[in-house]
């Protein structure tokens, strides 16, 4: 055998190599089965046993030298080819945008500015309000006792802190009582959170807030406030229905129905602001009356965006929520 012929042959072999497959081929040549320095390896053992350390050690040195070029030479084509994978996915940021995901504004968020500029129009001054509560503003004041039966039904979280994340809007009628004194014509939109979840409750959802108080105002102004308003909303004479139910906060008070494809579809409560509330925040109910409402934002989002499940409305799909 001439080695001094294989390693040459070696050299001149990675050298020739510029792929991870040229350098696949080069180990199958050398290590392979029949590869060259296997057949070395294998002829040993027909060798003079004086001539086999000898002969050994230099099959060695060529594995030595094998592994070495391999590994420069593989170093060398991995940083290449590298190289030319991040040039070929290099991005184009000067390419047109798919004009098929321009933004827009979520369903929520559009149903609210769509109900708030109608009530704004009519003389509501838009408030705010906070969304941690205290028991107080978001029961006590509202004529709900702290062993009132109604307190079960809202499915509070409560915070460590003794407070508790507002289970409706209703508390901001109180705020804007001690703000504005009467009389007064508010709205609010904004988060509410209840510990409720299934197609048609998510534990976070949205109410808009409505309150008037004037002298004389009664049941029929209600009435036609907020007919007027759905026939606007939905763009079209609708069947109404005010179904006589109970808030503690309002008296009488209903629950407000509209006909949809699908049957009777229940979207708010509303009444007459009862004259306990009245009352506990100083206001004379001799002299001043007033109507309250609260309404579900995603019901309303819903149906004029015809989505089918409420939870669709948070999973952010862009696809699902573009709409319209
Ligand atoms: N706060 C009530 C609720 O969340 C709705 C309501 C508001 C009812 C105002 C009457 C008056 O269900």
């Amino acid at each position: 055998m001439d080695l001094a012929k294989l390693k040459a042959g070696l050299k001149k072999d990675f050298i020739s190599s510029s792929s991870s497959e040229d350098l696949q081929k080069l180990k199958v040549k050398y290590f392979g089965k029949k590869g060259k320095i296997t057949n070395l390896s294998k002829q040993l053992g027909k060798l003079d046993i004086k001539q086999r350390p000898k002969a050994g050690k230099k099959i060695n040195e060529l594995k030595l030298l094998f592994e070495v070029l391999n590994k420069s030479a593989s170093q060398k084509i991995e940083k290449k080819e590298l190289e030319t994978a991040i040039s070929k996915e290099q991005i184009d940021v000067s390419l047109p945008v798919d004009s098929d995901y321009i933004g827009g504004l979520h369903p929520i968020t559009r149903t609210i500015e769509k109900i708030c500029s109608y009530f704004s129009a009519k003389g509501y001054l838009i408030e705010d309000g906070p969304e941690i509560e205290s028991e107080y503003y978001n029961f006590d004041a509202l004529n709900i006792p702290q062993d009132h039966p109604a307190r079960d039904m809202h499915d509070t979280f409560y915070l460590d802190s003794g407070k508790l994340l507002r289970t409706h809007t209703s508390p901001v009628q109180i705020h804007a009582i001690e703000k504005h004194k009467v009389p007064l014509k508010i709205l609010c939109p904004g988060k509410v959170y209840r510990s409720d979840s299934d197609p048609t409750h998510t534990p976070m959802f949205h109410q808009v807030e409505g309150l008037l108080i004037d002298e004389s105002v009664n049941f029929g102004n209600l009435k036609k406030e907020l007919i007027d308003f759905l026939n606007y909303f939905f763009d079209k004479n609708l069947q109404v229905r005010f179904r006589p139910s109970y808030f503690p906060f309002t008296e009488p008070s209903a629950e407000v129905d509209i006909m949809d494809k699908k049957g009777w579809l229940e979207i708010m409560g509303c009444g007459m602001v009862h004259p306990n509330v009245l009352e506990m925040s100083g206001i004379d109910s001799k002299k001043y009356s007033g109507f309250a409402f609260g309404l579900g934002i995603e019901r309303m989002a819903k149906l004029d965006f015809s989505i089918n499940d409420m939870r669709v409305l948070f999973e952010n799909d862009l696809k699902a929520i573009s709409g319209k």
